[in-house]
């Protein structure tokens, strides 16, 4: 068994820097490596690149083993390197994006998904993935949305929680499990006007309330390592920010696992004005607990001096390196510095594309259907029209070592389930936002004349979402609204897909479609899973996660929200009240809205009584029955409003849900237990209590609740 302490003890300063240290896979190869921030701010001397502990981003296990050899040729201390990577929505084989999987609501399907990647990712190479993202977000421009599970802490809480546990397994030393790096701590999601990178300024009380929940339930979930955020947060970078890494994430949460710059965010903080060099920059971020720097060389540069200079001490910096020496060891990388990783690439099974499948068929949201779905299975005539007609660029932005040529595209899959059925494919335009070139128009009409079923495909690219992709418009191009128009007009059996990495805005082509299924980015078996959903062989089952808004101009739009008030009826604009000239302030979809085949009646909803002191709980029966002929799936939810409290609280907010499955005309009672803890808020005083007063509950979703009911809280924690 190895001695930790003992190698540290031999270890020179600069060898315990480079234990602090990250850099991409391309600085130690003679290849393009995948890079995923500006290299340019990276000035690191060749003698120092034998001391680096730590590894982002290389292409294949065979870039890793070599990466590994070397180093250990050349390290006196045989301390193996860490590779890590970006393992968002699968490694190899590619599942939905995130936002996506929040839809599902589906926290065992997370785990299956996750589980499968964390075992593709360790034959890959990789013993730590920069995930979950669990940044709270409300603004569907931010190009980051995707990596996101929605606009609703609960629900990202759930998922993260769900991420955490499955990529890290029971024992971090099993071959199936990596160690994660939640991030992006904190309010990345909060960047202002949705533009990425940009500043963000929330009061405490919405911090602690939305954007702060997700990243404590991941570390109480045994996250091994948090990233700090490119933002600042009300004035101070995250990374410097002391409020943010020491106040709340040391002293109240007590963590005190690893934290990891992000790419270049040290030296960045003379970019945010808080450092006035690097030296200043390395000072900044080490006291305030960053371990690792990714990608920028300021600890290499400075740390030394400033230990000389008793800035910091010797302990400190043996510290932060012991923790990193101990998540190599629990990683059982001291005992095989390759630990699990192939020699060769590894290739996608049948088994995993069937998980992927799965997972983008329970993803899809269904939003509007006349009655157009399913279509006949005995359809003998179709055509599959629009940009993602035929294009396989499906899979997602950070999609890791998956590669877009490998997945079934939407005609590829349609042919594959109706391989008797004459299927024409037409482009009929491009995707991008600027496109005009109306000349596939004739043909894609012409087609869809001719056709029993038309299947329009639309959306946005896939790398107008993700880092840096930030959106002005959210609405469907309008070359492609055209394009709808122009097809619709001819065909009224047509179902519109949607493809994007983000809530769009629909509400022309809502006018005119029959049916709108939102696929988002669905991964390697897109194509099959939407073939499946369109011809009735599985039954839409996924609800927003995220508000879509009806347009651009209501960004940021979310359920749970504080009353509005002058608000009156929703309808058209009255001076001096809370809407637009234009419209009021209804989004288009809201937060938990998904159509299925099936029919689900919400009949009863009962509670177990009517009062409840802090100590107790109240249990909720719902009733709920397919009144369809259709087995399927439907998500129950339970909102609360807490009515009168001493800051102004929600309309509604979901504490629970489950995802159940029902026989054709079905009736089941689901039942969920309210607790105290689910009713406290963070009050004025930066306290997070419950007050007494009265409670309303519902069910169904945002918008659309029903069977209300009331309870009382007798004496809240805010008495006690
Ligand atoms: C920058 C991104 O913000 C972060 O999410 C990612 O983990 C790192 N680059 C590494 O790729």
């Amino acid at each position: 068994m190895v001695d930790i302490k003992k190698i540290l003890k031999r270890m020179t300063v600069r060898e315990k820097i480079g234990q602090l240290s990250q850099y991409n896979a391309n600085l130690f190869l003679d290849t393009d490596a995948m890079v995923t921030g500006n290299m340019d701010m990276l000035v690191i001397s060749g003698e120092d690149l034998k001391y680096v502990g730590h590894v982002l981003n290389f292409k294949s296990p065979a870039e890793m083993r070599q990466i590994q050899k070397e180093h250990l040729q050349n390290d006196r201390n045989k301390i193996p390197m860490l590779f890590m990577m970006d393992v968002i929505h699968g490694f190899r084989t590619i599942y939905p994006i995130p936002l996506a999987l929040g839809c599902s609501f589906n926290p065992d399907l997370v785990t299956e998904c996750s589980r499968m990647a964390a075992r593709e990712a360790v034959k890959g190479g990789v013993q730590v993935t920069f995930t979950p993202m669990v940044d709270y977000v409300r603004d569907a421009r931010w190009g980051r949305v995707m990596e996101s599970t929605g606009e609703d802490a609960y629900l990202n809480s759930v998922m993260g929680e769900a991420q955490v546990r499955a990529f890290q397994g029971d024992d971090l030393s099993d071959k199936e499990s990596i160690a994660v790096c939640v991030k992006h701590f904190a309010a990345y999601g909060g960047a202002e006007a949705g533009r990425d990178y940009n500043t963000v300024e929330l009061s405490e009380h919405t911090l602690r309330e939305h954007y702060l929940p997700a990243y404590k339930v991941c570390l109480d979930a045994g996250a091994e390592i948090i990233m700090p955020s490119f933002n600042t947060l009300n004035g101070v970078p995250a990374t410097a920010n002391s409020w943010l890494m020491k106040t709340v994430l040391k002293d109240e949460w007590g963590f005190d696992g690893i934290v990891i710059s992000d790419f270049g965010a040290i030296k960045e903080l003379i970019d945010h004005g808080v450092a006035q060099d690097g030296k200043a920059a390395a000072r900044l971020a080490f006291d305030n607990n960053c371990n690792i720097e990714m990608c920028s060389a300021m600890y290499f540069s400075y740390l030394e001096e400033l230990i000389g200079e008793n800035v910091f001490s010797m302990a400190q910096l043996d510290e932060a390196v012991l923790k990193v020496l101990d998540l190599k060891k629990r990683l059982g990388m001291f005992d095989n510095p390759y630990r699990g990783a192939d020699v060769t690439d590894i290739e996608i099974t049948h088994e995993n594309r069937e998980v992927s499948r799965r997972a983008a068929e329970e993803c899809a949201v269904l939003l509007k259907n006349n009655g157009v779905l399913p279509f006949k299975k005995s359809t003998k005539k179709l055509a599959v029209i629009g940009p993602f007609a035929d294009n396989h660029n499906i899979i997602g932005f950070w999609s890791c070592n998956g590669k877009n040529e490998e997945s079934v595209t939407v005609a590829d899959g349609i042919k594959a389930l109706l391989p008797d059925a004459e299927i024409t494919v037409i482009e009929g335009c491009g995707d991008e936002w600027n496109d005009t070139d109306t000349s596939g128009f004739d043909e894609a009409v012409n087609a869809a004349k001719a056709s029993e079923v038309v299947i329009l495909c639309l959306g946005e690219p896939q790398d107008y979402s993700g880092e840096g992709n930030s959106r002005l418009e959210l609405e469907l191009h309008k070359i492609q609204l055209e394009l709808a128009k122009a097809v619709i007009g001819v065909n009224r059996n047509t179902a519109v897909l949607t493809f994007s990495g983000r809530p769009m805005v629909l509400t022309e082509l809502e006018k005119t479609a029959p049916a709108i299924l939102h696929m988002w980015f669905p991964g390697t078996e897109g194509g099959m899973a939407v073939a499946n959903l369109l011809f009735g062989f599985a039954n839409p089952c996924g609800k927003l996660s995220m508000t879509f808004p009806r347009s651009t101009g209501q960004c940021p739009i979310y359920y749970n929200h504080t009353n509005i008030i002058k608000y009156g009826k929703p309808g058209a604009h009255k001076p001096y009240c809370a809407s637009y000239i234009e419209h009021d302030n209804l989004p288009l979809y809201s937060f938990g809205h998904g159509l299925s085949y099936s029919d689900f009646a919400y009949e009863e909803l009962a509670l177990s009584k009517d009062a409840m002191t802090a100590d107790e709980s109240i249990e909720v029966s719902i009733t709920v029955h397919n009144t369809s002929d259709i087995a399927g799936k439907e998500t129950v939810m339970l909102y609360m409003c807490d009515m009168v409290a001493s800051t102004a609280r929600p309309v509604q907010q979901l504490i629970a849900f489950k995802k159940i499955y029902f026989e054709p005309s079905e009736r089941k009672v689901i039942k969920f237990t309210v607790t105290e803890p689910m009713l406290r808020f963070w009050n004025n005083n930066n306290e997070y209590v419950s007050e007494p007063g009265e409670f309303r509950l519902w069910t169904g979703y945002a918008d659309h609740l029903v069977l209300e009911k009331k309870f009382s809280l007798m004496i809240g924690s805010s008495d006690v």
